[in-house]
């Protein structure tokens, strides 16, 4: 596995690689690396003839009372995890790298980036947005792997794509999830033997909301009031962000189903912030 650190080398390398007409699957990442990541680096190098993984924790998503200080970080487990999937090139830059003083350009992919977890995380999005479309600039991908976890995460940057003409191919790959159904996070680690036990009340909570919409519950807002209900049982929730029934393309809450409907929570459990969702189709 190739070790890169400079943007300008990792442009070049990319530079040659698309010049010999090879396809370059990427997959960024925030390391602390689990399942759901491999997932996305099995996927892309099943698609592509080079892999390129990036990690690279980004101050400008967090924000000023987040955890960015504390974000898990372990760089030597990744390193194993990324060579044993035979992984090409990891890039890695310095937050000096790519964000070199004087720094004044920010993408902002308005309205989708407040609703939902925008609303909670102001500036996330933009964030986001910004590194995400920096990565793509440098590693210049074929295509782009990002998992459904984050769905509004992918969305915005699908449109970030189309918007601003970006030749990348985004595929959106599945939640990978622990036996009792929490998805994969790097942020599990914050939580406490008994809030990993309160944690399943998510996707338990979702798996419910399928169930009622599936077994002719006509009202979104019910579900809703379902999903609310079913999580404000779990004392060891500090607070619901959101929960309920949302348009897949616009995050508006729904007041009748759709051909999709996506179903998402975002929950603190103690100061631990999980979001989860999934999609009904009719
Ligand atoms: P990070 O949280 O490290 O996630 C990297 C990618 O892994 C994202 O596309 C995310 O949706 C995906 N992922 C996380 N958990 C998953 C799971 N359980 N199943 C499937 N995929 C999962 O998302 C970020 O980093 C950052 O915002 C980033 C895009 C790298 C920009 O900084």
């Amino acid at each position: 596995m190739e070790n890169i650190r400079i943007p300008r080398i990792m442009r070049e390398t990319s530079k040659r690689h698309l010049h010999n007409g090879r396809t370059i699957g990427f997959v960024p990442t925030m390391g602390a690396l689990h399942e759901g990541h491999i997932s996305l680096i099995k996927r892309a190098k099943s698609e592509n003839d080079i892999v390129v993984v990036s990690i690279f924790v980004n101050p400008t998503q967090f924000g000023p009372n987040e955890d960015f200080d504390k974000y898990p970080r372990d760089l030597e487990r990744d390193m194993e995890k990324l060579r044993k999937e035979e992984v090409h090139i990891l890039f890695m830059p310095d937050v000096g790298a790519m964000y070199p003083e004087g720094f004044s350009s920010y993408i902002t992919v308005r309205g989708l980036s407040d609703k939902l977890c925008g609303v909670f995380r102001s500036g996330h999005f933009t964030g986001v947005a910004t590194i995400v479309c920096k990565l793509f600039n440098i590693v210049k991908p074929t295509a782009a792997y990002f998992g459904q976890k984050d769905f509004q995460q992918a969305v915005i940057i699908k449109r970030m794509i189309e918007d601003l003409n970006m030749d990348v191919n985004l595929i959106i790959c599945p939640t990978v999830r622990e036996n009792d159904g929490l998805a994969m996070s790097s942020r599990n680690v914050y939580l406490s033997k008994e809030e990993r036990i309160a944690a399943t009340v998510i996707f338990r909570t979702l798996l419910s909301a399928s169930q009622a919409i599936k077994s002719g519950i006509t009202n979104p807002v019910d579900v809703s009031k379902h999903m609310h209900d079913m999580l404000m049982a779990e004392p060891l929730i500090s607070e619901i962000q959101y929960a309920g029934v949302y348009d897949v393309n616009t995050f508006d809450e729904l007041n009748e189903f759709k051909k999709q409907n996506l179903i998402a929570v975002a929950v603190k459990i103690g100061s631990t912030r999980l979001i989860d969702n999934i999609i009904v189709e009719f």
